[in-house]
């Protein structure tokens, strides 16, 4: 079968390229720094459980159909849905601000990974007791960590304006498996320490008893965010990829690393959290205060050595997916607002950065500053995780699964029947019925469940706003 695209459009490099590009953008805080300390504050496995199950059924399925329709349609996110019907381009439009508002307080994570750089050779390590109180120092202080955030933020607009493939791609050729063996490394470590086995029935024994409609819908954010998914990321990727490309086994290997980070992740920390006689929901300084202890508890210059490369690791990890969100809003401008590349990526970092600054200092003396009944760092964490990228997840799901033609799908997925894929009508039948009804089951559940009733309206008002007013945009 030949299916030449309509219009020349530059391919990845390799297969190895994509998928190492792919799974660039999904591997990132999400797994290492967001879902451990989710599950920490959920009860441990019942919401594993409930995650694992997302990312099975809803998210690769979603994973697919993204890929699909970039390759489809040869187009990034606005223009993939304005090529089904113009009134969709909203849906790509949302996807737009969503990435925004991620980078509104992505690179303030970002930021505190690249601290630890520095902190873990001056000393981080010295006494494993001090570890907790070093971290709630540095992120509720203001200039360390906004100057942190800045530089964050400046390498990625300095990667972005350059073009993503050179630097980056090779650096997260070697960082992003040398990350892999860190994490076993530390999983080992952890695992192996006297009292581990608290924790291992922490992650593995679920306790429905904390489960309720708040929890699901965490889970469903977390799997979404995680993935990349829910606003057009996977599109534009797709539209890059060449027409001999085998998309169900694309999108189940960035499935399959992705799940892999998060579990080891967690096999990393929980262990040693339980070993310590440490607290699972502390929150967002999870990651930090646990890792370095596990590094302090090795002792010595092994010690120190390993947590300087974890975090530079890490670093690199939430680089190679802070790029791909800059990335979604800055080719928005320049397709569609034709844009300068460099203008377009210094003017949307900066304005990022602004927003960063107090989403930094709302750890700190901003904390009693609320929009909506959250501060600022939560405001957009909410808005994105919990409403915007469900609800584009589900939109997605409706375009693809009721206004593309069946057969349409079917042909760009087994590439004109070159490759065989027995789950399609399975899969059509998930996009169609299962993950819109799952979606807005979760969504009225999870919403009436959550505090921030006003921060929900407030969210999905927004979305009825680009819906009427999208054909500006
Ligand atoms: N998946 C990334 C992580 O886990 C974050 C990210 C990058 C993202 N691109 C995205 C999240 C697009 C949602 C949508 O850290």
């Amino acid at each position: 079968m030949d299916h030449k695209p309509k219009q020349a459009r530059e391919n990845w490099g390799s297969r190895f390229g994509f998928i190492m590009a792919a799974a660039g953008s999904a591997v990132g805080l999400g797994n290492i720094w967001r879902f451990p300390y989710l599950a920490g504050e959920n009860g441990g496995g019942a919401f594993l459980l409930i995650y694992l199950a997302f990312i099975v059924f809803i998210g690769f399925s979603i994973m697919l159909a993204e890929q699909t329709m970039g390759r489809m349609s040869q187009l990034s996110a606005v223009g993939a849905y304005k090529s089904v019907s113009p009134r969709f381009s909203f849906i790509g439009v949302l996807g737009v601000l969503t990435a925004f508002f991620i980078m509104g307080f992505y690179p303030v994570v970002g930021g505190w990974a690249s601290a630890y750089i520095v902190k873990s050779a001056t000393g981080l390590l010295a006494s494993q007791e001090a570890i907790p109180g070093i971290f709630g120092a540095f992120v509720s202080g203001s200039w360390e960590p906004i100057l942190w955030m800045l530089g964050y933020m400046a390498v990625n607009i300095i990667i972005v304006s350059g073009g993503v493939k050179d630097g980056i791609e090779k650096a997260a050729k070697v960082m992003m498996p040398l990350l892999f063996i860190l994490l076993g490394i530390i999983a080992i470590r952890s695992i192996t320490l006297p009292g581990a086995g608290e924790g291992l029935r922490f992650l593995f024994v679920p306790d429905w008893s904390k489960v309720d409609g708040s929890t699901v819908l965490a889970a469903l954010g977390q799997a979404f965010f995680s993935l990349s998914l829910g606003m057009g990321c996977m599109i534009t990727f797709g539209s890059y990829l060449g027409k001999d490309e085998n998309l169900p086994q694309n999108a189940s290997l960035v499935v399959g690393l992705d799940t892999t980070v998060a579990l080891l992740a967690a096999l990393a920390i929980f262990p040693a959290l339980f070993a310590f006689g440490m607290e699972p929901a502390q929150g967002p300084g999870l990651v930090f205060v646990v890792v370095p202890q596990i590094f302090a508890s090795m002792g010595g210059i092994l010690g120190t050595l390993l947590s300087i490369l974890f975090f530079v690791a890490l670093t690199l990890a939430a680089l190679t997916s802070s790029v791909s969100l800059l990335e979604v809003v800055v080719a928005y401008l320049i397709d569609q607002h034709n844009f300068d590349r460099k203008k377009a990526t210094i003017a949307t970092g900066i304005v990022m950065a602004t927003v960063a600054v107090f989403a930094s200092l709302s750890m700190g003396v901003l904390s009693d500053f609320h929009i909506l009944g959250a501060n600022v760092f939560d405001f957009l964490d909410i808005l994105t995780d919990k409403i915007f990228m469900a609800i584009g997840g589900a939109l997605l799901a409706i375009v693809v699964g009721w206004f593309v033609r069946k057969e349409d799908l079917q042909n760009e997925i087994t590439n004109g029947g070159a490759i065989k894929f027995g789950l399609f009508n399975i899969w059509y039948f998930l996009m169609k019925f299962v993950i819109p009804v799952a979606i807005g089951i979760v969504a009225v559940l999870g919403i009436a469940a959550v505090e921030q009733t006003g921060l929900m309206i407030f969210g999905l008002g927004l979305i009825a706003v680009l819906a009427i007013f999208s054909r500006k945009l």
